[in-house]
């Protein structure tokens, strides 16, 4: 969604600031500005991408304090004068903003019948008058921010700048990221790490209420009642390489190919051969109160959420504890019943999806007990937790999910035995689960090698109009998944169904034009499903298997054949080769495969 950049210090802003902008492409926007203040605001911006910005940035825009912005349209079309920053009539304030102001109408109407003139459609220019409204009169230009804020409802992460304050930069938070970055003798600021790193590692992520002043020497925070907070500086453990396609074509190929390190990752220093359990010291829970829970609820949205119902058939597999996955976009909404005996896990690669926050917000709230599986360290998710796991997959850069989800459900296996381990599953099973988690990086390579071949299926298939991707159990969320990364990066219709439910329904759209990808691992549904297989191509569909084994030609049309794991834990190998597919499907339809239509890489509005 909409990216923040800032920098006050030393140095020429401007070419720190489009670097950073460029940092945030990937979240996906539509247009694209920068304000640099030396001697008055210089302003630049532009429908397009950060590339035609850096075009339209003349060289005589020097200045050592500036913000910048990447706009995903919301309020206005995408267009040179929605994009942000907007400036005040006078051209004294600068704002750039992230969210939604959700009284924005009723505040421009009072600001236009003061004769205040708006010269675009966007919630974000109503700030910038009504801080400026309030400048002349305030000590500070976070006092008028503040009170600027006290009138809006809605969410935002803004930074501004006074022109006749041209050593500070004032940046708020409110449902919407805003991380400072603490250089030497220089600041900085953004809605996300990856605008950052290339300069420092030391960062501090504000709250939702606080309000920072950031100067060439350091920060002061705020709450929103005007005291100052302390915060203490986190360092990030990922650098600018971890942002470089690294030679691949696409990041979502290298974060792909990167799985056989990001699963070890996941898995370093948290399985124990001596008592065959996972140490997950991170969860804050003693045995007793580990012990306690009757029930698991897990959420979280789009692949965080099939990913969490490979979570739950694990949970009850290995711990017998019954569980379930939901969106957190549709609990937060139900008034749901938080019991005191569920365990909550909240999910979230980026740690900042706003549905998936706003739901482990309403937990608190009353009372529950959360968990959270998140891959950013120190974002929102993981703050508003009572403990929890880090994936450590390092950062996710294309729009599509892959390392992530496939590190959440390894953490789901660890936290599945951690909880069997102290209810009933015996040291054996223990052991089992633990040396089929050891397994994986090697099988992953196993499954990427595969790439040719799955290469010429997508090729294959990518020409259906439409596909359905079935399984049974703990196929079926793999289906889930698999149909989801098929339609957000190639824009292939697909759909998920369990391979049960084909015949109630369903079935009715098979035929020929209608292909379908099934999940058929060897386990103890392996017939079922190859009845499944037979009533398809009864009906003249085409099948792709997807197993442990080739299956009889008269069954299937193709198949790619995975390496076996413990039955538990073969959802998640199973994954691997839709990825691929959809990968090489959307690179033969030409799309942009890292920054689908239509998506954001994290969705930090309702
Ligand atoms: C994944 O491919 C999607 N782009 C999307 O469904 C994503 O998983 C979802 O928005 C949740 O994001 P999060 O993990 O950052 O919370």
């Amino acid at each position: 969604m909409c990216g923040i950049v800032a920098y006050v210090g030393p140095k020429d802003a401007g070419p720190i600031l489009l670097e950073g902008l460029q940092r945030l492409e990937y979240r996906g926007y539509d247009s694209a500005g920068v304000v640099i203040s030396n001697k008055g605001l210089k302003m630049r911006k532009v429908k397009g991408r950060v590339a035609d910005l850096a075009a339209a940035v003349p060289a005589r825009f020097k200045g050592t304090l500036g913000i910048g912005h990447t706009r995903w349209a919301t309020h206005g079309a995408p267009s040179d004068v929605n994009a942000h920053p907007h400036l005040s009539a006078d051209e004294r304030i600068a704002v750039v903003h992230n969210g939604i102001i959700e009284n924005a109408d009723e505040l421009r109407a009072k600001l236009e019948a003061d004769g205040v003139v708006f010269l675009s459609e966007t919630d974000t220019e109503v700030l910038s008058h009504l801080i400026a409204r309030t400048v002349e009169e305030t000590e500070s230009l976070e006092e008028a921010v503040r009170l600027a804020l006290k009138r809006i409802v809605g969410t935002y992460g803004i930074a501004v700048i006074d022109a006749q304050r041209p050593g500070e930069v004032v940046v708020a938070r409110n449902g919407s990221p805003i991380v400072l970055g603490i250089g030497e003798k220089e600041m900085f600021a953004a809605s996300d790490v990856s605008a950052l790193v290339r300069y420092t590692r030391q960062v501090v992520h504000l709250e939702d209420g606080e309000l920072a002043v950031l100067k060439a020497d350091g920060f002061h925070t705020f709450a929103s009642d005007a005291r100052e907070t302390a915060k203490e500086p986190l360092t990030v453990d990922w650098d600018a390489g971890h942002y470089d396609t690294g030679g691949y074509e696409h990041y979502l190929l290298k974060e792909i190919s990167e799985q056989p390190d990001t699963v070890a990752r996941t898995l370093r220093g948290r399985l124990d051969d001596r008592f065959h359990i996972a140490h997950l010291g991170g969860l804050n829970m003693d045995a007793r109160e580990t012990r306690s829970f009757r029930r698991v609820k897990i959420i979280g949205c789009g692949s965080a959420y099939y990913s969490g119902q490979i979570g739950a058939q694990l949970i009850e597999e290995l711990a017998r504890i019954p569980a379930d996955a939901e969106p957190a976009s549709e609990f937060r909404y139900r008034s749901p019943v938080v019991e005191p005996d569920t365990l909550y896990v909240a999910i979230s690669q980026s740690g900042e999806t706003y549905d998936t926050l706003a739901a482990v917000q309403e937990l608190k709230r009353k009372g529950g007990r959360v968990l959270g599986i998140v891959n950013t360290v120190g974002s929102a998710i993981a703050r508003e937790c009572d403990g929890g796991l880090y994936l450590h997959a390092g950062p996710e850069v294309s729009v599509a999910s892959t390392k992530a989800f496939t590190s959440t459900a390894v953490a789901f296996a660890l936290l599945a035995l951690h909880l069997g381990r102290v209810r009933d599953l015996s040291p054996a099973d223990g052991r089992r689960i633990c040396e089929g988690l050891r397994r994986l990086p090697e099988q992953i390579k196993e499954i990427l090698a595969l790439e040719p071949q799955i290469k010429e299926l997508a090729h294959k298939y990518a020409d259906s109009p439409s596909m359905m991707f079935v399984g049974r159990v703990r196929g079926y969320p793999v289906a889930r998944e698999g149909a989801q990364k098929l339609k957000e990066i190639s824009y292939v219709h697909a759909e998920a169904y369990p391979a049960s439910e084909l015949k109630h329904g369903p079935l009715a759209l098979i035929g020929p034009e209608m292909p379908t990808v099934a999940i058929v691992p060897d386990d103890e549904l392996l017939d079922k499903n190859l009845t499944t297989l037979g009533e398809i191509r009864a009906r003249g569909g085409r099948v792709l298997m997807v197993g442990h084994r080739t299956a009889d030609p008269k069954l299937a049309d193709d198949c790619v054949v995975v390496p076996k794991n413990e039955t538990e834990l073969d959802p998640i190998l199973l994954s691997i080769p839709l990825q691929l597919l959809a990968y090489h499907a959307a690179v033969a339809l030409e799309r942009d495969v890292d920054k689908p239509r239509n998506l954001a890489k994290s969705v930090t509005v309702e």
